[in-house]
């Protein structure tokens, strides 16, 4: 040992050190957490404790460094300086437990009054989700056409040109492609601007006969405005079999309407053009609200349209492998929003995708 080194200073010189830091601390050990005023503070005095105490006790503090010097002192000093340091750190490991102790009771205190329920306190009323209405109008057509023999498909929302436009009769360059332009991918594919993509996947799939619907999104490059929005919802209708006639398409849409709007619901077909039908026809159904009087509903008309529709094309058989001189059928495409709005009476079909929680609480 140096000359000029005095062990009990060092000892002395160890404990001023952890009182000054300690001094913080010893607030705790009042017996009613001192003035900490939050689990979260508490937690981070215990953080703090935890490194002092490694500072101050561990292997490379200054206590150690003093223990360290035990077997180096002078024989007869030996016994009085070792006692020195055995006391000077039982006072400070002492004081860290006493702290330690003290806040881990203020946390465990504190997490129970947090976890713990106030019984008395209102209940919070819970709020159950609900069907958004356009799903609601989903499902109403698809229970009317479930219960008069059709399957319900359900397809992808991204085509090719093939499918959108091709095999339903619709080549490159033809009009028709206009006012059904749809957005684009660079790869080739497209968003369907009508389900009546589904018509051919359905008919490649199950072959003909064939009698299904497909309810789906679908994506044109239309202006939104009050009946128009980019995206929409259509149901596609399919029936294909040996003798199919535009009777049997009249019948099954006024069946539907009678189901949809009452038995006293009238249907008009109205001439029409589609590339992958003919004859083709708009359909319209009489006002459910005015009876065909002239409402507001029905902007004074009396009649509400309901889609298009028509006798499936030969060459839309043909590209979906079905020998047309075998099988006709019929087709059609309703537009659900518009429905929906009808049926709801709103002005405005962008309402239904707006997600304003106010407007669809309105459908529960
Ligand atoms: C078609 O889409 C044809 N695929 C329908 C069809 C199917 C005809 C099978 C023949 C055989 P159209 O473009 O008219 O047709 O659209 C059908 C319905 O979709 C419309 O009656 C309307 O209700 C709805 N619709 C069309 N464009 C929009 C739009 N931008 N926003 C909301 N609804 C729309």
């Amino acid at each position: 040992m140096p000359e000029d080194q005095d062990p009990k200073a060092e000892v002395e010189t160890a404990q001023t050190a952890f009182e000054r830091e300690f001094e913080r601390f010893a607030r705790v050990t009042s017996g009613d957490g001192g003035n900490l005023t939050s689990l979260k503070e508490a937690e981070a005095e215990l953080r703090s404790l935890a490194d002092l105490r490694v500072r101050h006790t561990g292997k490379k503090s200054a206590l150690a460094a003093a223990k360290k010097l035990i077997g180096r002192v002078p024989g007869d000093q030996r016994a009085s300086f070792g006692q020195l340091v055995q006391k000077t750190e039982a006072k400070i490991t002492g004081s860290i437990d006493a702290a330690e102790l003290a806040l881990k009771t203020f946390i465990e205190t504190a997490r129970i009054a947090r976890e713990s329920i106030d019984v008395t306190i209102p209940g919070r009323r819970p709020q159950p989700g609900h069907l958004h209405p356009i799903t609601l109008m989903r499902q109403r057509i698809e229970d009317i056409f479930v219960s008069l023999g059709y399957a319900v498909e359900d397809d992808r929302e991204i085509e090719t040109d093939f499918y959108n436009f091709d095999a339903l009769n619709i080549p490159e360059g033809h009009p028709a492609r206009d006012p059904q332009d749809t957005f684009y991918t660079t790869e080739g594919f497209a968003l369907r601007s009508q389900t009546s993509t589904v018509q051919i996947h359905a008919m490649q799939r199950r072959g003909a006969p064939v009698r299904m619907i497909a309810p789906g999104r679908v994506f044109r490059r239309d202006t939104p405005d009050p009946t128009h929005n980019p995206m929409f919802y259509q149901v596609e209708g399919l029936c294909v079999d040996r003798g199919i006639t535009m009777a049997h398409l009249k019948g099954t849409l006024a069946e539907f309407v009678h189901r949809l709007f009452g038995p006293e619901t009238k249907t008009r077909f109205r001439p029409s053009y589609f590339p992958f039908t003919e004859p083709s026809a708009e359909v319209d159904y009489s006002c459910f609200n005015c009876g065909g009087d002239g409402c507001r509903i029905c902007k004074w008309s009396g009649w509400i349209e309901l889609g298009g529709s028509g006798m499936v094309h030969p060459n839309v058989l043909r590209a979906a492998n079905v020998d047309p001189e075998e099988f006709t059928g019929f087709a059609f495409g309703l537009g659900i929003d518009r429905t929906c709005a009808r049926i709801y009476e709103l002005d405005d079909i962008r309402l239904l995708f707006e997600n304003d929680v106010r407007f669809l609480e309105q459908f529960r």
